[in-house]
């Protein structure tokens, strides 16, 4: 098995999918969006998870696939929310069309999700919608969660852990369970699978905020500061807050709760203040944390530690990502 090929006929069986043609207004977005350069990272660990069990990865696409699509559909509607203006180096399509289409065009992708899903064998259907259901409402919970804290003043570390357990975590562990149920693995070994999932997508999550800040723009594709300019209360934000006092804490204070202000200013000042409370070290560890965690899962299932390699070393590339 080879990596490479896997991405290679992922990117192939994404490419050919006739997602729909009429109107035009409504597919053209989604084509427009799942040909940006996107990392197809959940896709991907279907797939290696699937691999875990079987070689005949091939016949696990189209699900596999139902993710990654799901997972666009996501963003297209979070880049309203967030009032993003770039995504994978592109206007997002809320800027490069309207908000209609884009919660349009992101309704239909999240029906086309379950049209792949149908790819799967009948045998595993029933188990699969419910797990992607739960999923897919959490990711819900957790987007709403991730609002409403923006106009919180405070927000505890376990509150911010949890709602990115929602928002991002929960569909990495599908990804990983899709594979897992796909390939017949038993329900103590999907748990496993699941909980390395979620324990990743937590850093994953924490190294995105990270990204947010510190990532160089040409890299990461989206606006670097946006989380910064929206008071999102990501980790490095709820660390700092808890860490800042005197000077720091009152400058700090100052900048959030400024309703009209220069965005390049802010964001150099919260950076700044981010910086001078070591929290970027901070943010580092507690990536290398989850990232731990999902290793003693991973660790934990009961197969010959041969066939986890490529998991393992997919997945540990993933904690020195930039983009
Ligand atoms: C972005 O996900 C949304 C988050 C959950 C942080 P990715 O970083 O996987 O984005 P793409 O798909 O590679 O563009
Ligand atoms: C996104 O979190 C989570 C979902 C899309 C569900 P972010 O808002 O941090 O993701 P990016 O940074 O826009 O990709
Ligand atoms: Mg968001
Ligand atoms: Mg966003
Ligand atoms: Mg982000």
């Amino acid at each position: 098995m080879n990596i490479e090929e896997i991405k290679s006929q992922l990117a192939q069986e994404i490419a050919s999918y006739d997602f729909g043609r009429n109107p035009e207004e409504l597919y053209e977005p989604i084509r427009y969006l799942m040909k940006l350069s996107g990392k197809r990272l959940r896709p991907l660990l279907t797939l290696l998870g699937y691999t875990l069990y079987k070689d005949d990865w091939q016949k696990a696409l189209k699900p596999a696939i139902a993710v990654e699509v799901f997972h666009n559909f996501t963003l297209m509607h979070d880049d309203i929310m967030d009032k993003a203006p770039l995504r994978r180096g592109q206007p997002t399509v809320h800027e490069k069309w309207n908000g209609n289409i884009a919660i349009l065009s992101g309704d239909v992708m999240l029906v086309k999700a379950y049209d792949l899903l149908l790819h799967a064998p009948a045998q595993y259907l029933p188990l699969i919608i419910k797990s992607f259901n739960q999923c897919a409402a959490e990711v819900c919970e957790g987007q709403q969660l991730d609002m409403n804290f923006e106009l919180r003043s405070s927000v505890l570390e376990a509150e911010y852990l949890e709602m990115i357990r929602l928002k991002t975590a929960v569909l990495l562990g599908f990804a990983l369970e899709l594979g897992g149920i796909l390939a017949g693995a038993e329900a103590a070994s999907l748990a496993l699978l699941r909980s390395f999932g979620q324990n990743i997508g937590i850093g994953f999550q924490l190294k995105d905020d990270y990204l947010d800040v510190y990532g160089d723009a040409a890299k990461f594709g989206k606006q670097v500061g946006g989380d910064i300019i929206a008071n999102k209360k990501t980790y490095l934000l709820i660390e700092a807050l808890e860490r800042a006092e005197g000077v720091l804490k009152e400058e700090l204070h100052h900048w959030i709760s400024l309703e009209e202000f220069d965005k390049v200013e802010k964001v150099a000042a919260v950076k700044r203040i981010y910086t001078q409370l070591d929290i970027p070290a901070l943010c580092q560890q507690k990536i290398h944390q989850y990232f731990a965690q999902g290793f003693t899962d991973l660790d934990n299932l009961p197969l010959d530690e041969g066939k986890k390699l490529f998991l393992r070393n997919f997945t540990a590339q993933i904690i020195h990502r930039e983009k």
